[in-house]
């Protein structure tokens, strides 16, 4: 099947953002990972938790580079504020399975300030894992605010807002194979 070139600019909304992470350079990587994570869990068997919506690609090419032996589930966050809080809270749905004894692996699509991830970690360790760990497609170290011990990373980006490759810019942008970064204007 005959492939256009990406283009090296995209529009999405308002916003224009321009070629990053080319789609061979992301192959490269989610390879890279996954012959890591092959060799880490060399007779196990693991369960991959990826997080809905951003994670799907990574998530989909991530587990046909594996061999070990592994279970897949989606979960999705659902962020509402709380009438009795004042911060935002995130509530973990879609888990329709225990995770107790068993070795998770969160599969993320982007590690920003670490927040997201921190919480999300602290729920499902109180749900007994035998280990938990992160796999993460991008991480802008730049941004990290909260400690958060990550395991598995494909690639490290600048700060710059994102689109591409699941990660989106208010809903659009999931679709391209390439990873772009805002165009600042
Ligand atoms: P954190 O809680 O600040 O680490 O943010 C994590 C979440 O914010 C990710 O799961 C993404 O949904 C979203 N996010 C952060 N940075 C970007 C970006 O550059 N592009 C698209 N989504 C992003």
């Amino acid at each position: 099947m005959l492939r256009s070139a990406a283009p090296h600019t995209i529009s999405v909304k308002d916003k224009r953002f321009a070629v990053s992470v080319p789609a061979s350079r992301i192959g490269q990587e989610v390879r890279r990972v996954a012959g890591e994570i092959d060799r880490d869990y060399a007779g196990r068997e693991p369960l991959f938790l990826a997080v809905l919506n951003g994670a799907f690609m990574f998530a989909a090419d991530l587990l046909r580079l594996l061999s070990v032996p592994c279970r897949l589930s989606f979960v999705k966050l659902r962020s509402y504020r709380g009438l009795e809080s004042r911060g935002e809270v995130s509530q973990l749905i879609g888990l329709g399975e225990s995770i107790e004894g068993r070795d998770v692996i969160v599969v993320e699509d982007i590690v920003d300030t670490g927040l997201t991830m921190s919480r999300l970690l602290e729920g499902l360790r109180q749900m007994g894992p035998a280990s938990l760990s992160v796999c993460t497609l991008l991480l802008k170290p730049g941004k990290l605010l909260h400690s958060v011990d990550i395991s598995y990373c494909a690639l490290r980006v600048p700060d710059d807002f994102v689109v591409g490759y699941g990660l989106d810019y208010e809903g659009l942008g999931r679709n391209y194979a390439d990873i772009y970064s805002i165009i600042k204007e």
